[in-house]
């Protein structure tokens, strides 16, 4: 098999694919321990050479943390790696201190050092977290893992509550983590660096025991670096009840492909009525099994479908909206051109030359001065318009905010996100409540645009 076109988990791993969970009591002083440090699997084949890895507590992907809504999270992070990093808790409402966001809200964790995250989980729901120090070169060598935030009565017994982290590679000849090409330009310039292996919870085309006639819930959690996965919820007769942590009034049924972009979360329910294997499929293309869900007898479950109540978060109150433009310009396949409105041809080479390929709102990258400084409780509308040619997965730290239009079209669900996808050319409108003080980024989660100026913030105070 040619390794380089593989981008299939055709190997039959039957690995058993539940995630061992972690809740929070550790230390004397009530800290759970995270570690980074290197690490090694064999990602590929039993056959294949290991690759160096860089892990949380030695585990791919990091252990499931697991807290209740409304629980204090104190995680004491200790850096054993040899560069600098730090722990973002993406998509959680969390103190601006606690963000983890270096060079914003904290420096980076030397090596050797360690420091204590504490906050509060607000909201219920399918969060995780990931290295944001140089996240394009850390977080596709392994340093990623759930955060799941349970509700106070839990919906769904603890063997039909399935977390599934979902992330690619990019291997070697030798099935070998590729590490020679981080950075390279090419990647930063265009759909970023996108990988030809996949896994699920870190393993190739696992099989998922489900429960014959029970209801489960499937939290899907896109930890890659760029790439976009196209899931067909309907094809293994799931149903969509939430993005990104947050629940809708009542599931929805999907039949189309749905889009899940780098850093979203999409969770599902489904309750399968006979013994056999479901794919699990992702297009790119084409369709990919991605893993199996092997459906096994079990004594009947309950019939009824009980979902967990919905969080409140702060409704925007659009009339009084402050409105701010977000425009992404920039990247290979002519998308320089809209920047050859505002600069010369050799501000653009200067630019380049600095590794920079992109702007949001004609900056490239974070400058000293945030985008915008607003009020606390103020509603901000952004209007944001993709003049690049790639998609980009927007989000905003800090804040959920809801996806009111795509293309002057007001959305019939306006659901709550933090993190949105944009098409070439589409114009998304969004908004939020800014009601959370602090410096929070904007920046798109395709991790190697970010690095190469898709990402800016804003203050509120
Ligand atoms: Cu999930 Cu700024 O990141
Ligand atoms: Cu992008």
């Amino acid at each position: 098999m040619d390794r380089r076109t593989f981008l299939n988990g055709s190997l039959t791993g039957a690995t058993a694919a539940m995630l061992p969970r972690f809740s929070l009591a550790a230390t004397a002083d009530g800290y759970f321990e995270l570690t980074a440090a290197k690490g090694s699997r064999r990602l590929f084949g039993d056959d294949d050479e290991l690759s160096e890895l860089w892990l949380y507590n030695d585990r791919l992907p990091g252990p499931e943390i697991r807290v209740k809504r409304g629980e204090r999270v104190k995680v004491r992070f200790v850096n054993t790696l040899d560069t600098p990093t730090s722990v973002h808790w993406h998509g959680i409402r969390i103190d601006n201190a606690m963000d983890g966001v270096a060079g914003l809200t904290q420096d980076a964790v030397a090596p050797g050092e360690s420091f204590d995250y504490d906050f509060v989980a607000p909201d219920s729901g399918t969060y995780w977290y990931h290295a944001h120090n140089m996240s394009w070169n850390q977080v596709p060598r392994g340093l990623a893992g759930p955060l799941i935030v349970a509700d106070e009565t839990p919906a769904f017994d603890p063997d039909c509550d399935i977390t599934m982290m979902l992330s690619d590679w990019r291997l070697d000849e030798d099935g070998r983590l590729d590490t020679n090409s981080f950075g390279a330009r090419h990647d930063f310039s265009h759909a970023g660096r996108l990988g030809n292996w996949l896994t699920v919870n870190g393993n190739s085309l696992p099989d998922i025991r489900l429960k014959k006639g029970h209801w489960h819930r499937l939290r899907l959690i896109n930890s890659s670096a760029s790439r976009i996965l196209d899931l067909a919820p309907a094809r293994f007769g799931a149903r969509l009840i939430g993005l990104d942590g947050q629940l809708f009034d009542a599931p929805r049924e999907i039949d189309d492909l749905v889009q899940l972009s780098p850093a979203q979360r999409m969770d599902l329910i489904l309750k399968p009525e006979t013994s056999e294997t479901l794919p699990f499929e992702l297009m790119t293309g084409q369709a990919f099994t991605f893993a199996n869900f092997v459906v096994e007898d079990a004594n009947p479950g309950s019939a009824n479908l009980k979902l967990p109540p919905k969080n409140t978060l702060p409704e925007p109150d659009l009339e009084n909206a402050l409105k701010l433009p977000l425009d992404m310009a920039g990247g290979a396949m002519g998308g320089m051109r809209a920047l050859m409105r505002t600069r010369s041809e050799d501000d653009l080479r200067q630019m380049m030359s600095e590794g920079q390929f992109w702007t949001l709102n004609d900056t490239a990258g974070m400058s000293e001065q945030p985008m915008v400084t607003v009020k606390r409780g103020q509603t901000v509308v952004l209007d944001s318009l993709n003049e690049t040619s790639f998609p980009h997965a927007m989000h905003i730290h800090g804040h959920h905010f809801r996806v009111l239009e795509r293309n002057g079209r007001e959305l019939v669900h306006q659901d709550w996100r933090d993190t949105f996808t944009s098409e070439p050319n589409e114009q998304v409108k969004i908004a939020f409540v800014a009601d959370n003080p602090g410096k929070w980024l904007i920046h798109c989660h395709m991790l190697g645009h970010a690095a190469s100026g898709m990402m800016t913030w804003f203050e509120v105070t």
